[in-house]
């Protein structure tokens, strides 16, 4: 066969049977991959005017690719563009259209670069892109939890743990610990993004290029703030795919826990708050109900995000250098995770102002649990009762308010003397007090989360 005439395949040259349809299938990743379009597009563009400008095509084979590439974008994104399995992959298919489109030129795109090295580069400029967009999201999503923080910066629930009452807190020094936890993740992202910033391209197929490239223009062109040092690593790791998982997987990890309490708070017994109607869904057979199917939704999704970065690392692992076919598989995990994390951002944007605070059942349940009995025993330290004899006379104290019926605030001032002398008029044991008392940075009480949100909003 001569060039040009072997089948669709760009590489099927030295073959002398053709591929079978259902390897044809197994292999083809366009169904998937064609969603790199717009990195593969402007990665080839840099590509081109770098092998123009080092005088390894002409200026009009440049020129001829650039109208040619201008009209393949407006057919995809016209939605006229034909994807081919035919030509299994997003690159392929954009090659061999734009070589049908000009000729020559589109062959000689190819010239110092490998689909090695072109879709390393894709999946970088993918990865980066959707960072940025999730950083957008962040952001949002924290101005609005900021928002309501400062508007409960005084509301009283009970803090738990081990899920039992354990000390009053306030609602928005809770939702502050959310904010904080979304700080961390965007941390995480602008960290995995500063690594996955660097251009492979160059690295050709494996071990470079014979042709005169010039690696830090195709960067600059691209936005990349630096250059992958070697070949071999360049085009065969994906590390930047499985820290992108990884940051994901922990982001989704804290919305499941802030899922999970919206779920626990919109129960009846608890009733710590309601969510706009239009986040839930009803029953089809339970006339009564509303479900908090979104919260549920993102706690479940999370399992699928954590799905994907055991993928890829699995893919990952046992790897020999250099490519390797398995490294097309990182492709979906990478988008799902993507559109996991973006839909649930979204949601919870337009979500978290739809919370509203039943303050008198936030109340009740503190009313209940015995939250001041720390503070109770705090006053006796106070007193001069070393903090171990304290917790016991406390703990006497509950059980005897338990007998009655009653929180220990309840309790007169006779009957607390009755478990130690040192109670005195100057006792108050109420919520408030408890809350303002704990007034240091980081700590509840309200004129704290209120400096909280300020210093947040500022940074
Ligand atoms: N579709 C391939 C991938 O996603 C592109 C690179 C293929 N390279 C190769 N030598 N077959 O990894």
């Amino acid at each position: 066969m001569s060039p040009g005439e072997s089948s669709t395949y760009t590489w099927a040259g030295r073959f002398s049977e053709p591929m079978s349809d259902l390897v044809k299938r197994y292999t083809a990743s366009v169904a998937f991959d064609q969603r790199l379009w717009r990195q593969d597009i402007r990665a080839s563009l840099a590509h081109a005017r770098m092998l123009a400008r080092q005088a390894i095509i002409t200026a009009a084979d440049l020129e001829d690719i650039e109208r040619g590439m201008a009209q393949v974008v407006s057919e995809i994104e016209a939605g006229i563009f034909v994807w081919s399995p035919d030509l299994e992959d997003v690159h392929l298919n954009i090659e061999k259209r734009l070589t049908s489109l000009v000729g020559d030129a589109g062959k000689r795109l190819h010239t110092g670069r490998s689909r090695n090295d072109q879709v390393a580069t894709d999946m970088r400029l993918y990865v980066r892109d959707s960072i940025d967009g999730i950083l957008a999201l962040l952001d949002q999503l924290q101005s609005a939890l900021l928002d309501i923080a400062e508007r409960e910066a005084a509301t009283p629930l009970p803090g738990f743990t081990h899920l039992q009452v354990a000390q009053p807190v306030t609602f928005g020094h809770h939702l502050l610990a959310y904010h904080e936890m979304m700080r961390r993740d965007g941390e995480r992202y602008v960290d995995c993004r500063r690594r996955t910033n660097r251009l492979p391209l160059g690295s050709a197929a494996l071990a470079g290029t014979s042709y005169p490239v010039d690696r830090l223009y195709v960067a600059e062109l691209l936005g990349f703030d630096g250059l992958c040092e070697n070949s071999l690593d360049a085009v065969s790791d994906r590390d930047f795919a499985i820290e992108f998982c990884a940051a994901c997987a922990l982001l989704m990890m804290h919305f499941s826990r802030l899922s999970e309490e919206l779920v626990l708070w919109m129960n009846p017994r608890f009733g710590f708050i309601t969510l706009a109607d239009r986040f839930c869904t009803g029953s089809s057979i339970m006339p009564q109900k509303k479900n908090p199917d979104v919260a549920e939704l993102a706690r479940g999704k999370t399992g699928r995000v954590y799905g994907h970065l055991t993928a890829l690392l699995t893919l990952m692992k046992g790897q020999p250098l250099a490519y390797n076919k398995d490294n097309q598989e990182d492709k979906e995990p990478v988008f799902d995770a993507v559109d996991t994390v973006t839909d649930t951002l979204r949601v919870f944007i337009e979500m978290v102002p739809g919370i509203t605070a039943n303050r008198r059942k936030m109340r009740a349940a503190l009313d209940e649990g015995f939250a001041t009995a720390t503070d109770l025993a705090d006053y006796l330290v106070g007193k001069g009762l070393p903090f171990r004899d304290a917790h016991e006379t406390v703990g006497l104290a509950v059980r005897r308010a338990e007998e009655l019926g009653m929180d220990l605030s309840q309790l007169s001032l006779g009957e607390l003397r009755q478990f130690s002398p040192l109670v005195g008029e100057d006792l108050v044991l109420s919520v408030e007090a408890s809350l303002a008392a704990r007034n240091h940075q980081g700590g509840t009480a309200p004129e704290q989360v209120l400096a909280a949100v300020d210093r947040a909003r500022r940074r």
